[in-house]
């Protein structure tokens, strides 16, 4: 047998493209590439792009542009596109880069190792279909190698949303859900290589609707209930939901399934009724915090994340000062905030932007709020006592990392044989983007 060939793939965007970089390596795996953290030594280098945001976008085709001197001191190192910006753009990414070899969009990637073949012909291969066929269902079988503490697991792909600003429809396709009983061996086969918490992943993932192992359509949290049934999986998590598919079960879940953990991504993007509307949300500012009152009910520790655009067309001072309000209201303690950027091909695209140093300002402004939240939240935590599942070694010797029931990462002094142990830690300290605590 040949040397293994050598892969390196760099990821962009969500955490459903950290997962697809799993799948497609396992993939090209069946045609000899191993993989490697050192692109100097590659043969196949594989960008899984991400298309949300220009920026994201650009800066795929920068570090393509980088690329050039490796492939000019190895013309047999072969380039390839997955992801979002792949979906998007398909051909015009060989137009602009001609030393890209492959195109692949988030659906087809299964039909790499046929693609690959191709390549090594010295042909070039683009498929960017919406295909009949599921791809998890003829991806190939995950080897049994150890895995980290926590993973992730695509449950639902694609969204039916069409918010004006976004481009995941385009990109990702239809809303699909996958069968409970595979995503249940999944989850278990997870386990057996050492997975102790699993996040389940959907761009729009509380609107799951798989077909469920009695033949009965299933929504997110009986799926939840099912998995949390696997013995050696302590912790389920999911991201992200949209506030109208937050079902009664699902916020039921939160206050009597112990190992759905209290956190929760429930992004809203504006707390302008007027601006909710034209972003095509379909609820009001009141209706979200009518929800987020019943979740917290329901579960009174949740930590509760969000996202948030400022600079969407039309957002006037007065629009911008209900999203401040709302922050408010609610308390986040974890958020991400963006500028709006127009995409082509979306709805809001057609718009007049808002001037570029009103939305600087307004995101200074919000971000400075949501900073000051988070660290509350954080400072919150000092003196109590949490779980932490450990992941990995700290950057400082001796010292241990993970993540508590609240995604919070917490440092500890501590031995490695604690990596994929869940212990308690009694939090000493809050620092910028972290605890610290000791183990108790
Ligand atoms: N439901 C998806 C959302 C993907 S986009 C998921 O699975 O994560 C993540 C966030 O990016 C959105 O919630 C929104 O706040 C932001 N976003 C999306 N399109 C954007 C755009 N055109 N400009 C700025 N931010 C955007
Ligand atoms: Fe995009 Fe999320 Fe809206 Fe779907 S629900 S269109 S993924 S922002
Ligand atoms: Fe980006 Fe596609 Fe995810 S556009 S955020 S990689 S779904």
């Amino acid at each position: 047998m040949s040397a293994p060939k050598k892969l390196f793939v760099k990821t962009y965007g969500c955490q459903m493209n950290v997962y697809d970089s799993e799948r497609m390596a396992e993939a090209l795996g069946t045609k000899g590439y191993e993989e490697t953290k050192d692109m100097a030594e590659a043969d196949m280098i594989l960008l899984n792009t991400c298309h949300i945001r220009e920026k994201a976008a650009e800066k795929m085709y920068s570090d393509l542009g980088r690329l050039r001197p490796l492939r000019e001191a190895n013309p047999d190192l072969k380039i390839g596109v997955a992801g979002c910006v792949a979906q998007a753009e398909g051909q015009e990414i060989m137009r602009r880069q001609p030393m890209v070899d492959l195109v692949v969009g988030p659906q087809t990637y299964h039909r790499l190792p046929a693609m690959m073949d191709k390549v090594e012909a010295g042909q070039k291969a683009l498929d960017t279909e919406f295909p009949e066929e599921d791809k998890f269902a003829h991806l190939p079988k995950a080897g049994k190698t150890r895995r980290a503490p926590a993973a992730f697991l695509t449950v639902q792909e694609g969204c039916d949303k069409f918010c004006a600003f976004c481009v995941v429809p385009y990109t990702r396709g239809a809303e699909v859900s996958r069968p409970a009983d595979r995503l249940l061996h999944e989850a278990r086969d997870l386990v057996e290589r050492g997975v102790r918490e699993i996040t389940l992943l959907g761009q729009n993932v509380n609107a799951y609707h798989g077909e469920g192992s009695d033949g009965m359509e299933w929504g997110l949290a009986r799926l939840i209930r099912e998995m949390a049934g696997i013995d050696g999986l302590d912790r389920i998590r999911f991201t992200t939901s949209h506030p109208n598919d937050m079902e009664d079960d699902l916020i039921a879940a939160h206050g009597d399934c112990a190992k759905l953990m209290p956190y929760l991504h429930l992004p809203v993007q504006s707390g302008s009724d007027r601006i909710l509307k034209a972003m095509n949300r379909k609820h009001t500012a009141a209706d979200y915090l009518e929800l987020i009152a019943r979740i917290r009910a329901a579960r009174p520790d949740l930590l509760l994340s969000g996202d948030f655009i400022v600079g969407f067309p039309g957002e006037t001072d007065a629009d911008f000062a209900a999203t401040m309000d709302l922050v408010k209201t609610v308390g986040y303690g974890m958020a991400y905030s963006f500028k709006y950027s127009a995409r082509p091909g979306t709805p809001a695209a057609e718009r007049a932007d808002v001037d570029e140093a009103v939305v600087n300002a307004r995101l200074q402004e919000l971000q400075a709020l949501l900073t000051q939240q988070q660290r509350a939240a954080q400072d919150s935590m000092v003196g109590r006592v949490v779980n932490v599942l450990f992941e990995k070694a700290g950057r400082m010797a001796g010292q241990m990392t993970g993540k508590s029931e609240y995604l919070h990462a917490v440092h500890v002094d501590g031995p490695e044989t604690l990596r994929g142990q869940i212990a308690q830690v009694e939090i000493i300290e809050s620092n910028t983007n972290s605890l610290s605590g000791r183990l108790v």
